[in-house]
């Protein structure tokens, strides 16, 4: 066997993880969640759940990763006990049912890259970017599963060239880019006539319009948006070198999530809230924010918006390979480690059955009657909707749950002591650390299994 892979570096870590945590998640979902749930309240009970549960979630996946030097199934063993290999095991189909659907939305970033090329150029026809153009756009299968293929090959392709020269790689460039982008897009929004309004309706909290669905889809965001609940992380952080500090690299990749997904929040309301009439418009399609709303914009209101258009769909493209790369490597890392394949062997065989995945949910956007219209989940019809309603509201938080209670109780406190303190943390982390993990985290997420169970809560 060879020796198995690092990141070159902290940095190389910080990157990678940033670039599987920065995603669509920030960029797409982020913003219309935030737009359904009327803004400031959300945003601060969202902010509080990064702090309070997500953070400690991150320092106990990537500790367990840095500790075993495993993926998640044999990491879970080592580290906790033999039965706890399920939940690495759960973490394992988790990722590859994520990246089935994951991969359809990221595709129609490369679609939206080369139309906003063609109507930069040859000038914008909005009869071809309103809200029925997406929907001819989705409902063609042929094109679906073209983009979906051309996605999952890049994904293939950098997942295949390893680690370090692979994935840290990728990151390395497209994050610093993609920031670039994001900064110079963040300053334009800043002149636009609705900056004003934006920045008001998401940081001004009025609780009256927060109710507790709110509150649940806000805390099971921030597992989605920090790739938190199903081992990407325990996988990321098993490419660690020991002397990398945990509680500094978790930090790190919480706060470039965070700022970056409130960054795109504020363009994009600036942009919004700049068209009068728009902001009715929106409330009937918030998902289709980013590909409906968004395009008309940049081509009617946005300064600059000829440039900045081509631009900023591949920013959400970059962002999006980040992400599917991350989905990709636990399940890559599940048949390398514990089954003994090849990477590349591994990339190709599990690139191409999550790519038979998600041409039968590229297929469900309308294309194929039967694959679009059945419901296992009330109103959630197709089986996008369906395997999307299940990993954010079932498998993310489940497998945050036993991943909390194992590491909290079930782990030596010693071990977790030693791994997370070094030269470098202040005394006070470890202690308020366990108490999160053993209490707050667990009991936090328990509550949103509780109401899904209940029919409380719905966090699409
Ligand atoms: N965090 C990514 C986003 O916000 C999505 C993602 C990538 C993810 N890897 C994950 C979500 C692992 C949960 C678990 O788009």
């Amino acid at each position: 066997m060879q020796p198995r892979d690092q990141w070159t570096s902290n940095l190389g870590f910080v990157l990678a993880a940033a670039g599987s945590a920065v995603g669509l998640g920030n960029l797409w979902k982020f913003p219309y969640i935030t737009y359904a749930n009327d803004g400031g309240a959300f945003v601060l009970v969202y902010l509080l759940c990064i702090l309070l549960v997500g953070m400690p979630i991150m320092m106990a996946e990537i500790m367990v990763g840095r500790k075993t030097q495993k993926s998640p199934v044999g990491a879970m063993k080592e580290a906790v006990g033999d039965a706890w290999g399920l939940v690495g095991g759960f973490g394992v189909l988790s990722g590859f049912l994520l990246l089935g659907f994951y991969t359809n939305v990221a595709g129609w970033t490369i679609l939206y890259v080369v139309e906003c090329l063609d109507w930069s150029t040859g000038g914008f026809d909005s009869a071809q970017a309103g809200g029925d153009a997406f929907v001819g756009m989705i409902q063609n299968g042929g094109l679906q599963v073209g983009l979906s293929a051309l996605f999952m090959g890049a994904t293939v392709w950098v997942v295949s060239n390893g680690v370090s020269g692979g994935i840290e790689r990728a990151a390395r460039i497209l994050l610093p880019v993609l920031f670039g982008i994001l900064l110079v897009l963040f300053f334009n929004s800043l002149r636009m006539d609705g900056a004003g309004e934006a920045w008001g309706f998401i940081f001004r909290p009025n609780f009256s319009e927060l109710g507790r669905d709110g509150v649940l889809e806000a805390l099971g965001h921030s597992f989605f948006t920090l790739s938190l609940g199903m081992g990407a992380m325990v996988t990321y952080g098993s490419y660690m070198a020991r002397r990398d500090s945990v509680v500094k690299a978790a930090g790190w990749v919480v706060i470039l999530d965070t700022v970056i997904a409130m960054l795109a929040t504020i363009i994009m309301f600036s942009v919004i809230f700049s068209q009068p009439g728009l902001r009715e418009s929106v409330g009937r399609s918030t998902a289709g924010m980013l590909f409906i709303t968004l395009p008309e914009l940049f081509y009617t209101i946005v300064p600059m918006g000829k440039v900045l258009a081509p631009l900023f769909y591949t920013l959400v493209g970059f962002a999006a390979l980040t992400s599917t790369v991350s989905l990709l490597e636990v399940v890559v890392s599940y048949f390398i480690d514990e089954r003994g394949v090849s990477r590349k062997k591994a990339s190709l065989i599990c690139g191409g059955s999550t790519f038979g995945l998600s041409i039968l949910t590229g297929l469900s956007f309308g294309a194929v009657g039967g694959l679009s219209s059945f419901e296992i989940f009330h109103e959630e019809a197709g089986l996008f909707a369906t395997l999307d309603h299940f990993v954010a509201n079932w498998a993310l938080p489940l497998g945050g749950f036993f991943l909390t209670v194992g590491v909290g109780w079930f782990m030596p406190k010693a071990v977790t002591r030693a791994e997370l303190e070094d030269s470098g943390t202040p005394g006070f982390v470890y202690p308020v650390w366990l108490f999160f993990i053993r209490f707050v985290s667990p009991v936090a997420v328990g509550a949103i299994i509780l109401a899904v169970i209940l029919g409380e809560a719905d966090f699409n």
